[in-house]
């Protein structure tokens, strides 16, 4: 039997995804030590990029739940003497309960989840970051309910997280707005696919308008720091700033997946600011993932 794996949020349904929501708000709100479902399972985590919360997130989620979490890094691994990602996959799940993976090329998940006998989790390719999304809407979900029939407007590059806030707004029924430069569009078949609930905009103003939640993201995402100037004049219109905010509905949250750039796609005046729920969007990587981590392991 093939295990379920959680590569993109279209693995999930929109009614498995509001019951990883809530289940993340309940596991937030009690956390009962004595509750430990992944009793001596383990996560292996491969990282070909940095993480800060991804890392964090999984691995002290593992310790609430009584399991251990294992970080590997391909520099240290025969993955990063060229070991066949195939095989790699075969041994690696032989041996533990569940694997996550950052990595570069989309490809290397989906190989990867091919060969594995659990379940994988996709955590960031340059194509998505659906954990991301997990968190983003339980942030959401906790501060205004349900997210059906809203406006999300997207300003910035079209990127990994441009595309799962795509996913998103299929599954949950939202409208997106996305304001991009020309040239830094999201990829056409996960737009196309998304039709009429998806909108783009050739300035931030107008993408802004009507909005209940204004996302952003890095200019550069990681690997393509060589691109950060030529990023910067590309972007130089596409800062959420407080006049940009102003032209979303009054109550509008402002969102980031973090590390940030204060200056660059976000003025510190909007991140800093009242609207901005980034550090509970952060947080809730943990619960959201928890959540997930439940979801994947123990039904
Ligand atoms: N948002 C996010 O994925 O953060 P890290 O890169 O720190 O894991
Ligand atoms: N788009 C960013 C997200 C970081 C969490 C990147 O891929 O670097």
């Amino acid at each position: 039997m093939h295990p379920r794996h959680f590569i993109s949020l279209l693995d999930i349904t929109a009614s498995e995804f509001r019951a990883i929501i809530n289940r993340g708000i309940d596991l937030k709100a009690d956390r009962d030590p004595d509750y430990q479902p992944l009793k001596g399972r383990v996560l292996a985590m491969i990282f070909e990029k940095s993480s800060t919360r991804t890392r964090i997130s999984f691995e002290s989620g593992m310790a609430h739940f009584g399991g251990s979490a294992l970080f590997l890094s391909p520099r240290d691994t025969q993955l990063g003497r060229g070991e066949p990602l195939e095989d790699s996959a075969r041994v690696i799940s032989s041996m533990v309960d569940c694997i996550m993976l950052r990595t570069y090329h989309h490809e290397t998940v989906t190989t990867f989840a091919e060969y594995s006998s659990v379940p994988v989790i996709n955590a960031l390719t340059d194509l998505l970051h659906p954990c991301q999304l997990l968190a983003d809407m339980q942030t959401y979900f906790e501060e205004h309910g349900e997210i059906q029939g809203r406006t999300v407007a997207w300003i910035g590059d079209g990127n990994n997280m441009c595309h799962s806030y795509i996913n998103a707004a299929r599954l949950l029924d939202f409208k997106l707005h996305i304001a991009c430069p020309a040239g830094y569009l999201p990829n056409r078949e996960i737009l196309d696919a998304a039709g009429e609930r998806v909108t783009l905009f050739d300035n931030a103003l107008d993408a802004a308008k009507g909005a209940d939640l204004i996302v952003t993201d890095v200019w550069a995402s990681m690997g393509q720091e060589q691109e950060q100037k030529q990023r910067e004049l590309a972007f130089n219109n596409y800062q959420v700033t407080p006049q940009i905010m102003a032209n979303a509905r009054p109550w509008a949250l402002f969102m980031h997946c973090l590390p940030a750039h204060r200056g660059e796609e976000v003025s510190a005046a909007v991140i800093d600011g009242s609207q901005s729920v980034v550090f509970a969007e952060a947080e809730n990587r943990l619960h959201a993932q928890k959540a997930l981590l439940e979801f994947l392991l123990c039904e």
